[in-house]
């Protein structure tokens, strides 16, 4: 199979795949033991904490494992709130969230008596900031919004819009970075917390971490012990915690050039499927090299899916974790790019990984489902 879904997930490293096979046999230790066993577990955890806080400039406290992005997003939505309703209860995010903030946000709204505005997206796939200065209220705590969209790669202005919402109000800015990491440079000192999960980076399922500056208070999800500032209850995961500092160090390390790379791929794909007859490129100009969605306009997505899957590739039309419902692409919908479009939309995602030799066969393939399709 040719794999053109790494938004969806990714292959795992080798060497982080081999340094998590180390740790397993070796650290077994609960980090919370007082023994010997117990202790070096912590301290390799604790160091991987340091490592993953010096490659983001950050304070080593401000960042809290989870056990995925999905789990990230949880707490600082729902942990967020539930800490400080006392202060308000608006919160302002996006209307192509993933369903990780949207569902959480929804249950805060339908539950929790919460009012949540979602910031309309134009057909650039972003938000724009005079939509965010008039949504601001004085009892807003909370506004939340995705670097990268996981559908379109449609790149948001987080540092224009944190700035503008420190400037003006008491809320905090809360970045869902999972499609950003490893792809395009990310600042921590724009955002109160952010998002970013291991699998997308090439490194453990189950691994996802929360950035959180040192004055924000999350009410804990899971009660019980100590553990992750008694904010996430529950023996910690250690050897899968320590191995994300090595995955990340690799993936910092190689994004620059990895972008050059996969931003010449992108080219390439994006012109050749411009050139096709009935097809037509969703993601916008700007948007981040690594994801490219496309319709083509006589083939519906899952027809589309099903007839690569057979060629032997691996792309997805929506955001995976929406694959099994039937709904069609809200993301594309917001965007304005109407109900054909948006059920007939395919992604793929592109990766250091993936080989021009690919996309070509990829390119041919796609020619193939349409003449055939066409000529039915
Ligand atoms: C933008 C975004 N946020 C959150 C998630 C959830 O990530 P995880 O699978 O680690 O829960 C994803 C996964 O696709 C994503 O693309």
């Amino acid at each position: 199979m040719i794999y053109l879904d790494y938004a969806s997930t990714t292959p795992i490293r080798k060497e982080v795949r081999e340094t998590y096979q180390m740790l397993l046999e070796n650290y077994y230790g609960n980090s919370d033991s007082l023994h010997d066993v117990g202790r070096a577990t912590a301290k390799l955890m604790e160091q991987s904490r340091a490592a993953i806080a010096q490659l983001f400039h950050v304070q080593k406290d401000e960042i809290l494992f989870t056990s995925c992005a999905s789990e990230s997003n949880n707490y600082a939505m729902k942990g967020f709130a539930w800490k400080n309703a006392h202060r308000g209860k608006h919160i302002i995010s996006t209307c192509v969230e993933h369903s990780s903030i949207h569902n959480a946000l929804e249950q805060l709204k339908e539950t929790f008596g919460f009012e949540v505005t979602y910031l309309p997206v134009y057909a650039d796939g972003t938000i724009h900031l005079e939509d965010l200065k008039k949504a601001l209220r004085k009892d807003t705590i909370l506004v939340s919004m995705m670097l990268v969209n996981n559908e379109t790669g449609a790149i948001n202005p987080i540092k224009e819009c944190a700035a503008y919402v420190h400037a003006y109000s008491r809320a905090v800015f809360h970045m869902d970075g999972v499609q950003g990491l490893g792809k395009i440079p990310i600042s921590l000192h724009d955002v109160d917390m952010a998002t970013f999960s291991a699998h997308k980076i090439y490194g453990l399922k189950g691994s996802a971490i929360l950035y959180k500056k040192r004055n924000i208070e999350l009410l804990p999800l899971l009660s019980g012990g100590q553990q992750e500032q008694g904010l996430r209850a529950g023996t910690s995961n250690a050897p899968t915690n320590i191995v994300f500092a090595k995955t990340l160090r690799l993936a910092l390390e190689e994004q620059e050039k990895a972008y050059q790379y996969v931003q010449e791929l992108n080219i390439y794909l994006r012109r050749e499927i411009e050139n096709m007859e009935d097809m037509i490129i969703n993601s916008p100009a700007d948007a981040s090299c690594f994801i490219l969605n496309f319709s083509d306009l006589k083939i519906g997505s899952e027809v589309m899916l099903n007839a690569l899957n057979a060629k032997g590739f691996c792309v997805s039309a929506q955001s995976t974790c929406s694959s099994k419902s039937k709904a069609i692409s809200h993301v594309l919908l917001a965007m304005g790019l109407g109900e054909v479009r948006a059920t007939h939309a395919i992604r793929v995602s592109l990766s250091h990984m993936t080989t021009k030799d690919e996309v070509e066969k990829f390119i041919k393939a796609l020619k193939e489902i349409h003449h055939d399709y066409r000529t039915k």
